[in-house]
């Protein structure tokens, strides 16, 4: 989408810079992939992952059931048994490293397909997601050999089948977080990734199946949150790692309650940034826009809250205003764009639900001029002010690009309406 500069009396606007996506490659149906093969589901069915820029269907998607779970289970089982738990440390090394270095080579075209499955802009995908996630690779490659050397008095072993469940927000980044430490470690993987984002595990499954793993060390199974439960619920799976929503883990840490397994829950946040009155103001706003405008605000770490000194409060919220109307909202796959695509409709539909809500609460909302485009999952950059620590929109995580802004006198009153959220804080 194009976009005025509201500052200047002449119009004007940056070209579009689409960024080509001939060059990626993307199968009409994507099966399971269990134990080193591509798998057709147990149920037959599938279902679309859309592009939530232009609602267009990217692909038809495997629906992974109980039995299916348990296939991959079983796959990841064996390997262990058979093969990983065996391998020394330098040996798990190269097929991570060999992973790695096949992410590099594709990154190009990991980060299109990112971009286009989940609506974040290329800049981010292209410069940060994908680099990051090759990155992680190559990290655990590096702990695999040392590990029973960081832990002097302790000794190191792996837990057997690590179940993984991620989101959708930063899907390939979220799935080399799990897997790259996992197999260094010593275990065996079946992960599951979110049903609007399930594209660039997939691809990453042919990346692996490229680097020669042995069969089953990492099964890619994908479905809704009941796939999710099936894996969570599996009898024989150590350990649960799950990236979501709160209400979600607690179903899972109930689910495990009476169980051996063991569990990493990573949930929501409401982060605050805190400006004082002797801070460099034009650098703080970069702070505040990269804190909550980066990733549409799909961040469990954004900064959603914004603390300022009463005593500059009104410069800043001017500069943050001025700052918010120069941002490029629309096409994805624009190297220009700034804020991309929501990314589903029901992700869009949740902020509309605390725009109004704030609205309600009596708070003061600010979205520049902006058009958006016609078709997709779009919403502009949103400021309230006026709001009170008890609103719902200041307690709650909205996951979109909205800010809430609360002001302060001390540095003692500021720390301790910073700390009243029922989140930790990043
Ligand atoms: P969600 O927690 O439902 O989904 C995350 C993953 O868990 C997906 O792969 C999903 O299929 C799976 N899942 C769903 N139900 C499950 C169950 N009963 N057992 C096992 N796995 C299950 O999150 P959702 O609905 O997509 O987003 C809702 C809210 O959660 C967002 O608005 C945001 O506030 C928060 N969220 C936080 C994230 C973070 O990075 N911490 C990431 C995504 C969402
Ligand atoms: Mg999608």
């Amino acid at each position: 989408m194009k976009k005025s500069h509201q500052d200047s009396s002449s119009l004007w606007n940056y070209s579009p810079a689409p960024e080509s996506k001939s060059h990626i490659s993307l199968k009409e149906k994507y099966g399971l992939y269990i134990n080193g093969k591509w798998e057709k589901p147990i149920s037959g069915k599938y279902f679309d992952s859309i592009n939530p820029a232009t609602e267009e269907i990217l692909a038809q998607i495997a629906q992974a059931n109980d039995k299916d779970v348990d296939k991959a289970v079983r796959a990841a089982r064996f390997a262990y048994d058979s093969v990983w738990s065996k391998l020394s440390g330098s040996e798990r090394a190269k097929y991570i490293y060999r992973i790695a270095r096949l992410m590099q080579e594709r990154a190009r075209e990991l980060a299109v397909i990112e971009t286009l499955d989940g609506g974040k802009p290329i800049r981010e995908s292209r410069d940060i997601d994908v680099p990051l996630a090759c990155n992680h690779f190559f990290y655990y490659a590096g702990w695999a050999d040392k590990l029973e050397y960081a832990f002097p008095t302790r000794k190191v072993e792996s837990l057997g089948v690590a179940g993984q469940i991620i989101p959708w927000n930063f899907p390939l980044l979220m799935a080399a977080w799990k897997i790259a430490p996992a197999l260094a470690a010593g275990n065996t993987v079946v992960l599951k990734p979110a049903e609007t984002t399930s594209l660039t595990a997939l691809k990453l499954a042919e990346i692996i199946h490229d680097a020669g793993l042995p069969p089953g060390v990492v099964n890619i199974v994908t479905g809704f949150g009941d796939t999710g439960a099936a894996i969570v619920n599996h009898p024989d799976v150590n350990k649960i790692a799950f990236t979501g929503s709160t209400a979600v883990g607690k179903l899972i840490q109930k689910a495990i309650a009476t169980t051996s397994k063991k569990a990493t829950l990573e949930l929501g946040g409401k982060s605050a940034n805190i400006i004082f009155e002797d801070a460099p103001i034009d650098q703080a706003v970069e702070g505040i826009v990269n804190g909550i405008f980066f990733n549409q605000g799909h961040v469990c770490c954004a900064g959603s809250r914004l603390f300022v000194q009463e005593s500059i409060a009104e410069k800043v919220i001017k500069k943050l205003k001025q700052r918010i109307e120069t941002l490029y909202v629309g096409d994805p796959l624009d190297k220009n764009t700034d804020i991309g695509a929501i990314n589903s409709k029901e992700q869009l539909q949740t902020i509309e639900k605390y725009i109004q809500i704030g609205l309600n609460e009596g708070a003061e909302i600010y979205q520049p001029q902006c058009t958006l485009p016609k078709k997709g999952f779009f919403y502009p950059p949103t400021l309230f002010s006026n709001v009170a620590q008890s609103n719902r929109i200041v307690q709650e995580e909205i996951f979109g690009p909205v800010l809430t802004i609360q002001t302060f006198r001390t540095i003692d009153e500021v720390i301790q309406k910073a700390n009243n959220t029922p989140y930790g804080l990043a």
